[in-house]
């Protein structure tokens, strides 16, 4: 049975548990970790989740397990881990002005992670995405492939479903990419982007085109401003989607931020391209861009450059 850990079960590990437990197609035993701290509190919301989520288990009779600890090395032999600990952003935060607080909370359990659990694929969703997973994978010391971020899962997800009402066919025949880094840089690509097999931007005006690229760049905040905090239940699937590739061998490929080894002219830093996810792991995939997807490409990487440089300087 495979083992899957959950770092962090705040408002996005806890939903990805929910998740998990829903899935019929993978039966696992599922560590969800947090800190003792948070375990221990008074009202205990977060043991109250774990608990509810142990009797759906018993309502839907299946063969999950689950375990809530504040044991890193309870970790050990996870298959897959979901990385989520860390803050995350108010309305009136960037994904950029987390850097600063979650850089000790990534960097040290990061560290701890590698020694307890050697061996699993470790997909990392604390903002800012870009360089958290940088992060994560100095200090894993697990190899890159098995170091991967959730952000183009998600910022797809939005493309697809705005495509789809925009055009009104079903997200089940929309098929579109957003690549780049995850915060306002973010670039859709409308030169591949289809539905139903016909070209998106033969369906839509270009007004339509620039509307949907704000909206899939602003979902973020928009849902912080409506709900009062960000997005867990569409991150959580979107993560254990990506995890789920990997425990199954789907070789499926989806947008991940991925260390790239030459691809897209970018070596040794992580970016957000299309990926092909299998048990060996996460790989980055070419794709045809026009020339001006190149360019914002290389637009949202320097926003990633920028914040690595920064993460060398808040991590010294
Ligand atoms: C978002 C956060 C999770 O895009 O980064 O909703």
């Amino acid at each position: 049975m495979a083992k899957i850990g959950l770092v962090g079960f705040g408002g996005i590990g806890i939903e990805a548990a929910k998740a998990l437990v829903l899935d019929p197609s993978l039966t696992c035993d599922i560590v969800a970790f947090d800190r003792p701290e948070a375990l221990s509190q008074v009202p205990g919301a977060q043991v109250g989740a774990y608990e509810e989520i142990l009797d759906a288990i018993g309502i839907l009779q299946t063969g999950h397990t689950m375990r809530l600890t504040s044991d890193v090395k309870d970790l050990e032999g996870c298959d897959a881990i979901i990385f989520t600990a860390g803050l995350p952003r108010r309305a009136d935060q960037s994904r950029a002005d987390l850097i600063g607080v979650n850089v000790p909370i990534v960097g040290g359990l990061a560290k701890e992670i590698g020694k307890a659990a050697q061996g699993a694929f470790l997909v990392m969703v604390t903002n800012p995405l870009d360089a958290m997973v940088e992060l994560a994978f100095r200090n894993l010391g697990f190899p890159e492939t098995h170091v991967i971020g959730q952000a183009g899962v998600l910022d797809t997800g939005r493309f697809n479903i705005a495509a789809s009402l925009a055009t009104g066919v079903p997200a089940s025949q929309v098929d579109c990419v957003v690549m780049g880094g995850h915060g306002p840089e973010m670039v859709p690509i409308y030169s591949t982007a289809k539905v139903a097999y016909k070209p998106l931007t033969d369906l839509i005006n270009s007004e339509r085109v620039a509307q949907i690229t704000r909206e899939v760049r602003d979902r973020g905040r928009t849902i912080i401003q409506r709900q009062g905090r960000s997005a867990t239940f569409s991150t959580a699937i979107a993560a254990v989607r990506m995890a789920k590739a990997y425990l199954l061998d789907t070789r499926e490929v989806m947008a991940c931020c991925t260390r790239l080894n030459g691809e897209y002219g970018y070596n040794g830093i992580y970016g957000g391209v299309p990926t092909v996810i299998s048990r060996a792991g996460g790989k980055a995939v070419e794709i045809p861009l026009t020339a001006s997807e190149m360019v914002a490409f290389d637009e949202s990487m320097n926003a990633t450059k920028a914040m690595i440089a920064e993460l060398d300087q808040v991590s010294r």
